[in-house]
């Protein structure tokens, strides 16, 4: 028997005033980031990725969007550009042509929006015809051959005015030629948030219908990572810190927080972690369905990146935490 009083955990819980002030995570509005879709076709919801749009960069709409956002506390986005179909081809040299929808969407936000931080995703397989992220010869990805053109569309990015390039095409050595690219034409202040740990994984469907980026043939296994892996992951990271990488990114999120939590404990640079659009369309399907309260679910799913670790959450529900209704934006 024990001398002292009995301990009561649950006088930690008691009440909504003692909860808050206790609480040890906390979602901040700047670890929020983002992804939104441009292009230069018409403005149109994304099938299977609810509540998501494919913008047209000329649409007013995009930009009432977003300055409801950035009032609310938005302070930052990952731009994705999206091909027409005539703006494919066999190697994706779209993806740095000079003045690009990317470029053309940055340099606009940049103007209107000058506090907000803009990442750009890099990689070719929007602009390939055969939707791969390197270059295929041979039904083969090449991986040497692919890194002079995702260099190509970093610099692109770059010179539009992007805060940081996302590469996102798990070709090894590409941060650190994306890096001496940057600072030979005078971007040394660019940062490169690599996509360090991206697993090869099934979550990726909705952002492949909306990026129109699904591989013709076979699948992204001989590049993005296996999902057993875990110490392959700290190597990945390791490599891209030894590259110049500023930022390490996790991708999908929820369903490896293990690996956020072990780059956190591993590496002294921030960690972002992707969650990615079939993390995002399970959670929204099942609100929309009534199974999950909104608010609860959302700030659950987005609480648990954050205690894992991650220091920007790359998210598609930044409309419902800053309380923003896509819909009165379209529709
Ligand atoms: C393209 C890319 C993908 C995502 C981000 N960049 C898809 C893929 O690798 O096929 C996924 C993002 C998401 O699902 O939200 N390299
Ligand atoms: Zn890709």
């Amino acid at each position: 028997m024990s001398l002292f009083p009995q301990r009561r955990l649950r006088r930690l819980r008691k009440s909504e005033r003692i909860r808050k002030i206790l609480s040890e995570s906390k979602v901040l509005p700047e670890d929020i980031m983002f992804p939104i879709f441009v292009w230069e076709g018409q403005t149109e919801e994304i099938k299977n990725f609810p509540d998501q749009v494919r913008w047209n960069i000329e649409d007013k709409k995009l930009y009432l969007f977003l300055e409801e956002l950035v009032k609310r506390g938005l302070s930052s986005i990952i731009v994705f550009g999206v091909a027409q179909e005539n703006q494919k081809d066999e190697i994706g040299s779209y993806g740095w042509k000079n003045d690009n929808v990317v470029q053309k969407f940055i340099k606009r936000v940049k103007r209107e929006f000058p506090e907000l931080a803009i990442a750009a995703d890099v990689c070719l397989c929007t602009w390939r015809k055969d939707g791969h992220c390197g270059v295929v010869k041979n039904g083969e990805i090449l991986n040497d051959e692919s890194l002079e053109l995702l260099g190509k569309i970093a610099l692109s990015c770059a010179e539009a005015g992007a805060d940081l390039v996302a590469p996102s095409d798990m070709m090894d050595g590409r941060v650190k030629f994306i890096r001496e690219k940057l600072d030979e034409n005078g971007f040394k202040n660019t940062l490169i948030m690599s996509y360090s740990v991206k697993y090869a994984s099934a979550l990726y469907g909705p952002f492949r219908e909306a990026a129109h980026s699904a591989p013709s043939f076979g699948d992204r296994s001989s590049y993005q990572m296996n999902p057993p892996q875990s110490r392959e992951a700290i190597l990945e990271a390791q490599l891209d810190f030894e590259e110049g990488a500023d930022i390490l990114m996790v991708k999908p999120a929820l369903f490896y927080l293990d690996i956020i939590k072990s780059l956190k404990e591993k590496f002294l640079l921030p960690i972002a972690a992707f969650n990615v659009s079939g993390e995002y369309t399970m959670i929204k399907l099942g609100i929309k369905s009534e199974i999950f309260d909104e608010r609860k679910i959302i700030n659950e799913a987005l609480i648990s990146i954050k205690r894992a670790g991650a220091d920007i959450i790359i998210t598609y529900f930044a409309p419902e935490f800053f309380g923003v209704n896509v819909k009165k934006f379209f529709d």
